[in-house]
């Protein structure tokens, strides 16, 4: 009805490609192995409630007023906390509290991107990431993922050939989509690049702690050998307390911090402060500890469960990763399977997967889909992956 009297930006907005599928992936009998939300039964209820009702009884002018639009203390020391067990210790000056991670990834593109400017990234990537840099314009580069990270002699190859960037977006940690960790030294060698091409890099980490073996040795971010700033780091407590807590942050250095606080006040004016209350007091009883290493368990074994179910009934020239921690496999099909147009037999057969083209700067990775196992119980997991081989196996034959 007011087609004419949108912006330009308005018209052209995008919206996410996985919230559309979400309306038939959330029918009862679907089992849903196509969303990044956590069960449930994983929400620790019982001591946000504790918290919310200490916290108020002490002091309701903190907790109900409007907040620092750069964070509150409270919200300051949860995520000097975190990032503290990761090796990132950075003064509070350098730390914006933010509504989600997903707000981080807004904030760096406004304050950094110019329509046209090259912004480089995973292939395939994070689908939220992907939504923000298409809204303000980007150029869009994806390198191609390998097992351990991105394709190094791609990305010298297009900085060789002397593309300009303004920020490399990376997922280190079990990946969103594919599951997989960048080594240790590719994360090295990535900083070093930053350094030679002069390019930013923004770290997303919102599954780094949940790891299922290892420590965190083994997944320490690309910020802890920052020495020069050049990483814009942002983590969340949507994974490890709940998404609707929307309290996640950004480390970076005082001046680029002062410009996200700048672009924020116009955008939501500041994160909950109930909620950093409760973030903090998660944190500072030790309860958080415990609460992510039950977590690591549950997701560990819903992981094992579903790939015994995808050794035990996928059919040959389906392959997949095996991922260390986080919520996510990453499955590909014989070259030539499309997956969107398999979505409609799946969800037919009651099971839901993310396609992978949602999720490539390229629309690309048709013939991939990403599967969680951060949903559904053990049980309905081997049900959806036999439900989804059965689905896969006839696509095949039709198509030989
Ligand atoms: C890689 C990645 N970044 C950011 C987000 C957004 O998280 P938040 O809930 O903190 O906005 C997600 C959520 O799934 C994610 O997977």
């Amino acid at each position: 009805m007011f087609d004419k009297k949108y912006s330009y930006l308005g018209a052209h907005l995008q919206g996410s490609e996985i919230r559309r599928l979400f309306a038939t992936s959330m029918r009862p009998n679907v089992i849903s192995l196509a969303g990044g939300l956590p069960h449930a039964d994983s929400f620790p209820n019982d001591e946000m409630a504790g918290a919310v009702s200490g916290l108020l009884t002490r002091e309701k002018e903190i907790y109900l007023q409007y907040g620092g639009s750069r964070g509150n203390r409270d919200g300051f020391e949860a995520a000097r906390c975190r990032m503290q067990k990761r090796g990132i210790d950075v003064p509070a000056e350098e730390i914006i509290i933010t509504s989600g991670s997903q707000q981080v990834i807004d904030l760096m593109t406004k304050v950094f991107v110019d329509e046209g400017d090259t912004i480089l990234m995973e292939d395939p990537t994070f689908v939220g990431a992907l939504g923000v840099f298409r809204n303000y314009k980007a150029r869009l580069e994806g390198i191609p993922m390998q097992e351990d990270g991105i394709d190094l002699d791609a990305l010298e190859g297009r900085l060789g050939a002397g593309i300009k960037v303004k920020f490399m977006y990376l997922i280190p940690n079990f990946q969103n989509p594919t599951g997989l960790t960048t080594s240790i030294e590719k994360r090295m060698r990535i900083l070093d690049l930053a350094r030679q091409y002069d390019f930013l890099i923004l770290e997303d980490d919102p599954y780094g702690e949940l790891w299922f073996t290892g420590g965190p040795d083994d997944v320490r971010p690309i910020k802890a050998w920052d020495t020069e700033g050049r990483v814009v780091y942002t983590s969340s407590f949507s994974k490890i307390i709940s998404p609707g807590i929307r309290i996640a942050w950004a480390a970076a250095p005082s001046g680029v911090i002062d410009r996200f606080d700048m672009a924020r006040q116009m955008m939501d004016v500041c994160s909950n402060p109930l909620m950093q209350g409760v973030a903090n007091e998660l944190c500072s009883s030790g309860f958080l500890d415990a609460h992510i290493e039950r977590l690591r368990g549950v997701y560990a074994r819903q992981a094992e469960t579903m790939l015994a179910a995808l050794e035990k009934h996928m059919p040959d020239g389906v392959t997949w990763t095996k991922p260390d921690g986080g919520f996510y496999v990453w499955l590909t099909l014989p070259e030539g399977t499309d997956t969107l147009d398999m979505l409609k037999n799946a969800l037919d057969a009651d099971v839901a997967y993310v396609i992978g083209s949602a999720f490539s700067p390229d629309s690309g990775s048709r013939n991939a889909l990403r599967l969680s196992f951060c949903h559904e119980s053990e049980s309905a997991i081997a049900e959806g992956i036999q439900r989804l081989a059965a689905v896969v196996r006839k696509r095949l034959i039709s198509s030989e």
